[in-house]
């Protein structure tokens, strides 16, 4: 695309930003759909955040996204902020407004949209979460808003699975989240479930490693999502298919955040054919 006075920039900052996938997601819909925008990564410094915003509402930058370490840091310089973010306590788009940036979190409506996108139910299910970290607590308050009717949230300390389970109960108005050990999952009621991995486990250059390795847990999984990406397919996932469930990985929840945050800078809708061209220019970097 040519840039020219009329280009508007978006962009991302974190610390750091060098690895992002991102550019390759704004980028590609900008030249699917003819749009006149560039998406930049901004590495920002720790402390320099409130700078970063201030600064890119000095410059109109049509959006930004937020990554680590930045996401709950960030809501301090926010004009305004949805109310899933809100409630998750975190923040991955931010959208210019007159006055300042709308906080959003897209990496929760990202999953949600990957997993429709895959025929996986949320509402009336009881799903297994492991982890109780930033990204499975934002999880766990996307199954009791979209109408899980039990998540079984598991986790290596008790303690945080707890608070976890509190707060997402707490703000759905319902007894949705049910923090336990790991160790406990035996407790679980038999039946098939759908399974959430929301630790860190098994993330590159950890990729023979899954929070949990017993097999008779996988036997009550039919559906296993594994928030992770690189690798391609986690340990997690090799487990739930030889069990015989189906996996996934987490390239659909990156591409669909990336979307969600397009289609609020824009004010457009990208249709499921652009979405399926940009899914295969990210799956390039991981499969040859
Ligand atoms: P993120 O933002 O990616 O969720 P995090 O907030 O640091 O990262 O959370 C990491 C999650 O992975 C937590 O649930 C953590 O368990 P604890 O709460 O007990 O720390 C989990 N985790 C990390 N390493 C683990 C390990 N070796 N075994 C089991 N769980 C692990």
């Amino acid at each position: 695309m040519e840039i020219n006075g009329r280009t508007r920039t978006c962009g991302l900052i974190g610390h750091p930003v060098e690895h992002t996938l991102s550019p390759v997601i704004h980028n590609t819909l900008a030249g699917l759909l003819g749009h006149n925008m560039v998406y930049v990564p901004f590495p920002v410094e720790p402390g320099r955040v409130q700078d970063a915003v201030n600064g890119a509402d000095a410059l109109q930058l049509l959006g930004l996204n937020v990554t680590v370490p930045y996401k709950s840091e960030v809501i301090g310089f926010l004009q305004e902020i949805d109310r899933l973010a809100y409630n998750i306590g975190a923040v991955n788009t931010l959208v210019r407004t007159e006055g300042g940036y709308k906080g959003y979190n897209t990496d929760m409506e990202g999953l949600y949209r990957a997993m429709i996108s895959e025929d996986i139910k949320i509402a009336g299910e009881q799903i297994i979460l492991l982890g109780a970290g930033g990204a499975a607590r934002a999880v766990a308050h996307l199954c009791a808003l979209k109408g899980a009717e039990k998540v079984y949230m598991l986790n290596r300390t008790f303690d945080k699975a707890e608070q976890v389970a509190v707060e997402v109960n707490r703000a759905s108005g319902k007894d949705v989240v049910y923090p336990m050990l790991l160790q406990e999952h035996d407790k679980i009621p038999a039946g098939k479930y759908l399974a959430i991995q929301g630790t860190s486990v098994g993330l590159s250059p950890y990729v023979e490693e899954a929070v949990i390795s017993d097999r008779v847990f996988y036997e009550k999984v039919h559906t296993g999502f594994d928030l992770i990406y690189n690798p391609w397919e986690t340990r997690f996932m090799r487990y739930v298919q030889e069990c015989g469930g189906k996996a996934y990985n987490g390239l659909k929840m990156l591409l669909y955040q990336g979307i969600i945050a397009y289609e609020l800078w824009n004010e457009v809708s990208v249709s499921e054919q652009n979405a399926h061209i940009v899914y295969e220019r990210l799956r390039a970097h991981f499969v040859q």
